[in-house]
């Protein structure tokens, strides 16, 4: 009878991924191995070294190393990051069934390790959801002074959190995006993470006493949850499912919920009117940053009325409003430009100035109605400088940082449209959803597909590009070529 093999379980997929391939290279059928938890101590003192290890079946058996389906490394992702130690003897004898003749294992749902994988897939996936939703930073004392790139470092914020599963690694990504401004720590009994503004540190587990209990962030949240809380769609049962009473002590709108809805036919009341028009829609007006999770029954417009509340940057200083995106809540195509110019900074809507006749000359020439397109921005504020004489107000390019503050109201505009096709208007709008490595010239005109921002994503030039052209022959061929994109978008229409 051959010794077990010992060894420490990995909760990181791309090192599992690592350690799984060599146990197939060496042959090492699933009976053999015997997974411990890496936390604990005792668990090194048995673990096989790797001198000790059945040798490779050489490198022809290397080379044969079959591929693995994208589904079983998306499903491991989640298995591993579930408390029970028994997903490392999962994970590798699905992963030697599918290499060693069942490669459509994951296809046969009642399969007892196929089940067991997506049950665990499930509650990770359910753990992580709650994690988004129900995380509340709370500001602390950092240290004083301003980071190189001019950000007040002084400003420092915390959340505690106890989640089932060990899926803080899983999780910190989607924050650190969303949250990209703020430098934050998210203390959970099952290790932490800290986003210093550039990347993320994981670190131990934390008790409770370590997370600060209230702040003046309290205040702002309250008035964010009592500002997109709709009543229309109050169910209690449903809240204290979703919202289960382990999440409340650190969620300071649970201390008024009971308030909101004892007042909800009052609040219903005025939601109506303010829909019909007949009370003035008062700005949200204190919304510091974009919450984790927001709730995704909230409509575009109470989006676009808490946007006016960001200060994510400073751009909002300088500009006379927040310029949200506008269109139809179910558009097919959503159009996303860089930022609002001057005329758009004073009219509240995007594309109204020059650029944006050019633009619908260009959608019409290609075949597209405006009026059903979702039209929008990378950036919601104006940026702009002083012209050196006179009054004018000079467009100034948004910088990184800018665009990723913003970059959050605009994954919430597309994540409750989602279109068919989003159209990225110059390099702004690609690198704001494609990230910094973005050229137009590389990527326009072509289709992208199946991304996660929408099925498909084609890129083009901006049409304030057309009208910096240099004469009116270099002006001519660079509209004719924004239509021609153009006309990739309206074909795509036409076929889906
Ligand atoms: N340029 C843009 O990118 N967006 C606008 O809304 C106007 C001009």
């Amino acid at each position: 009878m051959d010794q077990p093999i010992v060894l420490p379980g990995l909760l990181e997929l791309d090192a599992w991924r690592e350690q799984s391939r060599e146990l197939l290279r060496r042959g090492i059928e699933p009976g053999r191995v015997e997974w411990f938890d890496p936390r604990d101590p005792q668990g090194v003192l048995h673990a096989t070294r790797a001198g000790e290890l059945p040798p490779a079946g050489g490198p022809d058996r290397q080379l044969q190393l079959p591929r693995v389906p994208r589904d079983f490394l998306n499903l491991a992702k989640y298995v591993l990051c579930h408390r029970d130690p028994a997903k490392w003897p999962l994970l590798y004898r699905l992963l030697w069934r599918l290499t060693h003749g069942e490669a459509a294992l994951l296809s046969d749902a009642i399969d007892d390790d196929v089940a067991a994988a997506n049950a665990m897939t499930k509650a990770v996936q359910r753990d992580a959801h709650k994690m988004k939703a129900f995380v509340r930073f709370r500001r602390v004392e950092g240290d004083a002074g301003a980071s190189g790139d001019g950000r007040d470092t002084s400003e420092r914020y915390v959340a505690w959190h106890r989640p089932d599963h060990p899926i803080i690694g899983l999780v910190a990504p989607f924050f650190a995006r969303r949250f990209a401004v703020m430098r934050w720590t998210i203390l959970t009994p099952l290790g932490s993470a800290t986003w210093d503004g550039t990347e993320i540190s994981y670190g131990p587990p934390a008790t409770r006493d370590q997370a600060p209990t209230a702040d003046t962030l309290e205040d702002f949240w309250k008035t964010y949850y009592a500002s997109v809380f709709n009543p229309a769609r109050i169910n209690p049962a449903a809240m204290s499912r979703e919202m289960p009473k382990k999440y409340w002590a650190t969620l300071p709108e649970a201390q008024i919920i009971e308030d909101l809805l004892a007042n909800a036919p009052g609040r219903t009341q005025a939601m109506a009117k303010r829909a019909i028009g007949t009370e003035a829609g008062g700005a949200a007006g204190y919304v510091p940053r974009l919450p984790a999770d927001t709730d995704a029954s909230i409509a575009l417009p109470q989006l676009a009325e808490a946007a006016e509340g960001c200060r994510g940057c400073d751009l909002y200083k300088d500009a006379t409003r927040v310029v949200f995106g506008k269109g139809p809540a179910d558009a097919r195509i959503v159009i996303v430009g860089e930022q609002p110019g001057d005329q758009e900074d004073q009219a509240g809507e995007p594309f109204v100035g020059p650029a944006g006749r050019l633009l619908d000359e260009a959608l019409e020439a290609a075949g597209i109605d405006r009026s059903v397109c979702y039209v929008t921005n990378a950036v919601k504020h104006f940026k702009w400088t002083p012209a050196p004489r006179g009054k004018r107000r000079i467009h100034a390019k948004p910088d990184a940082a800018e665009v990723r503050a913003c970059r959050p109201w605009l994954e919430e505009e597309i994540g409750r449209i989602k279109p068919d096709i989003v159209l990225l208007l110059g390099a702004t709008a690609g690198q704001s959803l494609l990230g910094a490595g973005f050229r137009v010239t590389k990527m326009r005109g072509r289709v992208l597909r199946d991304t996660p921002i929408a099925p498909a994503v084609v890129a083009t030039i901006h049409p304030s590009a057309v009208l910096r052209s240099p004469d009116e022959a270099a002006r001519a061929a660079a509209f004719d070529e924004l239509v021609a994109d153009l006309r990739v978008v309206a074909d795509l229409l036409a076929s889906s």
